[in-house]
């Protein structure tokens, strides 16, 4: 079966009334569209009994690669396993430079940390929360100065969906000779210039956590490549580092698989992604439409669809706001009240002249509720409560 991820026509979500209790994810509601088949799913796999690398397994990079345009996918256990393994498979580890932003989540830098090379944070641009080309290339000429690093790679966050801009980073990556591998865990479903996050970069890390835009049951991510050599050394690492008899160590590598009952989760949950993006889209017009100049919304570059994993705006005084929309019914959440360099395991990175768009940032954002199951009624009750306490 092919995936279309701009919709999937036999998938019917429902619409539920303005009033009924809003979830700021709702994974039960869309439990009731795939628990059939991935009951029967498990059924399967329990009678075929290969639980690790079952043909789930490659069911699943076939469906990713197909999908996303991307020329091979490997499943592996978690995003964050997504974003070490491409280090580790391009050789990078001690005194190397991998460009990240400092507005993201920890696992970005852990993922760097892990693989033995050095973070260094960029700031953002305000108005797309994503990383800053400007600071970036102030950034690599820095270290292009220091004799004990080496600048070697970039990895730009598409942060709540949002796809970095990578015209203007691959631009630079070219210029200083920097490969990219974008942290895409919270974007699948994005696009920039027409193509599917998972096709935009040479190498994309994504997330299966259950509340990402294509979520498992449990943990899961995959390794999204336009580079076919790559991909088999990634298999590699992927199971120990091993040759094609996955017997004798041709390299360090991990345990990175991703198990075939996740994978057969995934894939029920790919063949409703459509139907699911189409909701996102229709729920993030109704926000775009109600809440422009009244709050400052992320704003996409030209050429680049959000896949909005979030819905993100900027609120000066965000935990009052937060607080009187929770006494309504209305969850929120926030992406993150700490950017990476304030925090103790990353603060011997921190520049020394800070972050300031993170840092504000890191005070501002709310994220209000975004999931395929919210219905238009539901949105616009969102922003009735939103708009009365902003004013
Ligand atoms: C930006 C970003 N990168 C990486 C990860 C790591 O993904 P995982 O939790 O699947 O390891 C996440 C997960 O939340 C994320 O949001």
């Amino acid at each position: 079966m092919t995936i279309d991820l701009s919709h999937s026509p036999d998938v019917v979500i429902p619409q539920v009334d303005a009033d009924a209790p809003i979830q700021f994810f709702d994974l039960t509601a869309q439990q009731k569209l795939v628990r059939e088949k991935i009951e029967k799913r498990f059924t399967t796999i329990l009678d075929h009994g290969r639980h690790i690398g079952g043909p789930e397994v490659d069911e699943l990079e076939q469906k990713l690669a197909q999908a996303t345009g991307a020329v091979d996918a490997v499943a592996v256990g978690s995003g964050t396993q997504a974003l070490v393994m491409p280090l580790i498979a391009l050789g990078y580890g001690h005194g190397d430079a991998v460009f990240i932003p400092g507005f993201t989540y920890n696992a970005t830098a852990n993922a760097v940390l892990l693989a033995g090379a050095t973070p260094v944070f960029v700031d953002i641009d305000p108005k797309t929360f994503n990383m800053c080309h400007i600071d970036l290339e102030r950034k690599i000429k820095a270290v292009k100065a220091r004799r004990d690093l080496t600048a070697s790679a970039i990895m730009p966050v598409d942060l709540y969906g949002l796809p970095a801009d990578y015209d203007t980073i691959q631009g630079i990556a070219d210029m200083y000779k920097l490969r990219v591998i974008a942290d895409g865990a919270q974007a699948f479903g994005g696009k920039q210039n027409g193509k599917w996050v998972g096709a935009i970069a040479e190498i994309t890390g994504t997330s299966f956590y259950p509340t990402k835009t294509l979520g498992g049951y449990g943990d899961g991510g995959a390794i999204l490549t336009t580079d076919t050599e790559i991909a088999d050394v990634l298999r590699s690492i992927r199971w120990h580092g091993t040759d094609n008899q996955r017997k004798l160590s041709v390299r360090v590598g991990i345990n990175g698989r991703c198990d075939s009952i996740q994978c057969a989760v995934v894939s029920e949950k790919l063949a409703i992604f459509g139907a699911e993006r189409t909701r996102r889209l229709a729920i993030a017009k109704i926000y775009d439409e109600r809440l422009k100049g009244v709050v400052p919304l992320q704003e996409a570059q030209a050429g680049a669809e959000n896949g909005y994993g979030l819905y993100t705006i900027r609120v000066e005084n965000r935990d009052a706001v937060r607080a009187a929309l929770q006494e309504e019914g209305i969850p929120t959440a926030v992406y993150y009240d700490t950017p990476l360099h304030k925090m103790q395991a990353f603060a011997t990175y921190a520049p020394v002249d800070g972050l300031a768009a993170c840092e504000k940032a890191a005070n501002e954002s709310l994220s209000i509720p975004m999931h395929p199951y919210l219905s238009d009624a539901q949105a616009n009750r969102v922003c009735d409560v939103l708009v009365k306490h902003l004013q």
